[in-house]
């Protein structure tokens, strides 16, 4: 066995991003980059294009299955769709979103679910939300073996615990608690921190205090990385974009012109052209034609 074979398969054309490599390139000031994806097409250019990490975020459950909000999806509908990424990503790091109600209440079952997300998922890693009440689980995970990235602010899984999806941390009581939060998910030893709706001026400080790279998601610019939904980046999630999201792309402009341009060709007989069809073989033809000529006689 060589020694690509035993580490891991073909040598790829750029480095395995580890979370050693996150947590490296704070150390370093390098900027990191996430998005997130949740099938094989998108997460294969997601990873072609040098993403640091990808996130098989629950946002799934609206901007793919259409639900109003993260609480329906599920374990097994968030494995399915890690085990689609991981059969596409050879440099990201993978990242599985541990779905509402997969966590929240039995601290054992949180670790059996974080464990399966590795196991039958593929991912490297697990992100939770929630902070110091966390701190706990968090350690319980890491002694699993199970990487965790934690997540607070905005954390869309406390919707109606939140009132709504509101920015977090406006008043000191709410920044002293997202210190606090930061600061346990630190010390609990996760390997980077999404702050998700969250004033500039606080990610920033929470970003000086923590020594695990914090990852803004409308929090500024001072973060150590960013991390966008991939449907908000093309323009795919048929919403108002919130103010933090900057659309790189058009793709619903894009599928919808081809669909309209293909309906049209089909309608008008113009699609397939004789070009894009399939013809017998010279012999079968000419075969064909003497049985149906001698029919004719
Ligand atoms: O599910 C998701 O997409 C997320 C990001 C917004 C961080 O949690």
């Amino acid at each position: 066995m060589s020694i690509t074979s035993f580490i891991g398969g073909q040598p790829s054309a750029r480095p395995k991003i580890t979370t050693q490599t996150i947590l490296e390139k704070k150390r370093r000031h390098e900027l990191i980059t996430c998005l997130t994806a949740y099938d094989y097409a998108t997460s294969r250019l997601v990873d072609e294009a040098g993403i640091d990490m990808i996130l098989v975020g629950d946002s799934l459950a609206q901007v793919v299955l259409g639900y109003d909000s993260t609480l329906p999806v599920t374990t097994e509908e968030m494995l399915h769709h890690t085990r689609a990424v991981r059969r596409a990503v050879k440099s990201a790091l993978v990242i599985a979103d541990m779905p509402f109600g997969s966590y929240q209440g039995d601290e054992a079952e949180g670790v059996r679910n974080a464990v399966r997300f590795l196991k039958d998922g593929g991912a490297e890693a697990v992100k939770i939300e929630g902070g110091a009440k966390r701190a706990d689980l968090v350690s319980r995970i890491l002694d699993a073996e199970v990487p965790v990235m934690g997540h607070i602010g905005l954390t869309p899984q406390s919707l109606h615990k939140m009132g709504g999806y509101k920015v977090q941390g406006k008043d000191l009581a709410g920044v002293e608690q997202l210190i606090k939060d930061a600061v346990a998910l630190d010390r609990a030893g996760v390997f980077s921190i999404v702050l998700e709706g969250v004033p500039r001026e606080v990610a920033a400080m929470i970003t000086q205090e923590v020594s695990a790279p914090t990852i803004g998601i409308g929090a500024g610019p001072d973060c150590d990385g960013q991390v966008l939904v991939f449907h908000d980046l093309v323009n795919l999630s048929f919403a108002p974009p919130a103010k933090f999201v900057r659309r790189y792309g058009d793709a619903a402009g894009l599928i919808a012109n081809a669909v309209h341009q293909f309906k049209a060709d089909v309608e008008s007989g113009s699609y397939p052209s004789d070009e894009e069809s399939y013809h017998l073989p010279k012999n079968t033809r000419l075969e064909l034609e003497a049985i149906l000529n001698r029919k004719h006689l």
